[in-house]
């Protein structure tokens, strides 16, 4: 299985034509890795402009809402994201929840992402450091709140992102060895809820702090599948990177 390297660029750039400059770099970085999957979720705002440039990289959202379409002003809808290309969409992460996002939202969200055939990035993540438990209550709530009901036929389109919300552009990124910890008991728990077969296959990412310094540690000890990635996807050294030493594994 390829890795994937997701870069999450949030609210940024805040310009068209820096997005311009970040995709033609980042698309370049992407052709050279043959063993990595990189997807690019720029703003909603950019996101067709992204894909004309794009060449190898993938489309991705970081939000999608619920419904196909209607009276929701302001929101975008996973039907409107396909019809423009989007193959991934970034679900429940930690900075969306904090404005609002609940776990019965994610779920209605994520489980229209997987209906209109898109990836769904499920984003979960304890709030604070506590290591008195193994595995945190609230990441198994995000977890089963998602994933209960989805049928078996679109579990081959999730992805599981863990990010702990301390992690997040805080430039302290939990160890290789906890995030292996974290991802073998998310995956034991997919394990419980879809038997051996489906669960292997879904794959597991790391977020948090992650940089050109760190990556390749986290694939090759913390065994993750993959990256999401943010402020270092900002700059394009550093992806280039981070895509280079994750591809070089
Ligand atoms: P940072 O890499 O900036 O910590 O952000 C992580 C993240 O939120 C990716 O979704």
């Amino acid at each position: 299985m390829k890795k994937l390297i997701i870069a999450n660029w949030k609210m940024n750039p805040g310009s068209f034509r820096e997005a311009v400059r970040i995709t033609k770099e980042e698309d370049k970085s992407a052709s050279t890795a043959r063993n990595v999957e990189v997807v690019l979720t720029p703003p909603f705002v950019f996101l067709d402009s992204v894909n004309r440039l794009i060449e190898k990289a993938k489309l991705g959202a970081q939000d999608a809402f619920w419904e196909r379409a209607g009276k929701s002003t302001g929101e975008i809808s996973a039907v409107q994201l396909k019809s423009i290309g989007v193959k991934y969409v970034i679900v429940g992460h930690s900075e969306r929840r904090a404005l609002g996002d609940t776990n019965e939202i994610v779920r209605k969200k994520f489980k229209s992402v997987l209906s209109e055939g898109l990836c769904a990035v499920l984003c979960v993540g304890e709030k604070d450091r506590a290591k008195e438990v193994a595995f945190p209550p609230s990441v198994r709530e995000e977890l089963g709140s998602a994933l209960k009901g989805i049928s078996r036929k679109l579990l081959g389109k999730v992805v599981i992102a863990y990010e702990p919300v301390w992690a997040v552009g805080t430039g302290k990124p939990e160890s290789p060895q906890n995030v292996f910890e974290m991802s073998t008991l998310i995956r034991r728990e997919l394990f419980g809820m879809f038997g051996k077969k489906i669960s292997s296959q879904i794959p597991v990412l790391y977020g948090g702090s992650v940089d050109e310094k760190n990556a390749a540690d986290f694939v090759s000890h913390g065994r993750v599948d993959g990256l999401l990635v943010g402020g270092a996807s900002l700059n394009t050294v550093k992806f280039a990177s981070i895509i280079k030493k994750v591809n070089d594994i």
